[in-house]
């Protein structure tokens, strides 16, 4: 989830909630959609196109875009492809749950806002298509003028495919695998244009592949969403160093083999958190002084150089920065 501005969130404004399982549907091959209502009918909160929230599902908590309407407050939808060799998150939603059963709900949380521009490339590689629908429908609302290339293993595995063409037509382009190869990135991405804002999402090869073709572009055209870490998350050279925590008046020591979010719970001090791995920003935190090894996959290279808030399941301070003054 890089590229984005105006993403920091206050966790106390995140909603927890458990919702109803209303419906279940498949809108393709391996892919379930869920639409999750309160059980007493209540509305839910307001989102924007490119939020996600995180799903209790089993033991685990996974991140989903919500890919519905912006505007139906009745219920939120997301749809989980099933990933054989994922973490056990989409197996649970696909083998185990059922409509009438109750899920754990947090967020909604958006690290992916949709920037007003005239014009937006929208990249959807597979699953990564879901927050692109209420993108496209606001650039559509918005009158801006857009194109999406989405690529997909077949076209039988690519969800939305037939919404998504009938309801836009020359704009929309799709591209199945076994029929044509992978997304044209070279000829989709030849040089950056003023006004155009590019919006990608799906599994890390894509993203890599933009990433590098764009590596020269200006920064703030190109906005990506992860949901797979990016960086390492550890290193043979990571060290020992100090956290001051600045609110609870506390000084720990993170060992080399731990993270700044486990040595400050076991010290007994709260801090949310959900993914583990840098890319859903629950733990964003901030940093009064210190300077930060960024290890997540959120925030852009400006938001780090200015090395104010940092998340702290996974970033550490840098080599040689002895401690960093925290705001828990
Ligand atoms: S818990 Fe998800 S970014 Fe730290």
């Amino acid at each position: 989830m890089t590229g984005h501005d105006e993403h920091h969130v206050d966790p106390a404004t995140e909603h927890e909630l458990e919702l109803r399982v209303e419906r279940i549907d498949a809108p393709a091959d391996d892919v379930r959609r869920l639409r999750l209502v309160d059980p007493a009918g209540a509305a839910l909160p307001s989102w924007l196109p490119g939020a996600h929230v995180d799903l209790h599902v089993g033991d685990l908590v996974r991140q989903y875009s919500l890919c519905g309407e912006v505007a139906e407050t009745s219920a939120w939808s997301v749809a989980v492809l099933r990933e054989a060799e994922g973490r056990g998150g989409s197996t649970y939603v696909h083998d185990k749950l059922a409509e009438g059963d109750l899920v754990r709900v947090r967020g909604p949380r958006n690290h992916f806002p949709l920037v007003p521009a005239a014009s937006y490339l929208f990249i959807a590689g597979g699953i990564g298509i879901t927050p692109m629908l209420p993108m496209i429908a606001a650039a559509e609302a918005a009158g801006a003028d857009w194109r999406l290339a989405y690529g997909g293993r077949t076209r039988a595995s690519m969800a939305f495919a037939d919404e998504l063409v009938a309801a836009y037509g020359s704009r929309v382009g799709l591209h199945p695998q076994d029929q044509e190869g992978l997304l044209p990135l070279a000829d989709l991405l030849p040089a950056p244009e003023e006004g155009t804002m590019v919006y990608c999402c799906g599994p890390a090869p894509l993203l890599n592949a933009v990433t590098d073709l764009c590596a020269s572009w200006p920064e703030g055209l190109v906005h990506m969403e992860h949901f797979a870490p990016k960086e390492e998350l550890h290193s043979d050279d990571d060290g020992s160093f100090e956290v001051e925590l600045a609110d609870a008046g506390l000084t720990l020591t993170v060992a080399a083999d731990q993270s700044i979010l486990e040595t400050v719970r076991a010290a007994g001090v709260q801090v949310l958190s959900s993914c583990q791995e840098g890319t859903c920003g629950t733990c964003e935190t901030g940093v009064l002084a210190g300077t930060v090894d960024h290890r997540d996959s959120i925030l852009t290279p400006a938001e780090r150089n200015a090395n104010d808030v940092m998340y702290v399941c996974v970033s550490r301070a840098a080599g040689g920065c002895p401690k960093l003054v925290l705001e828990l």
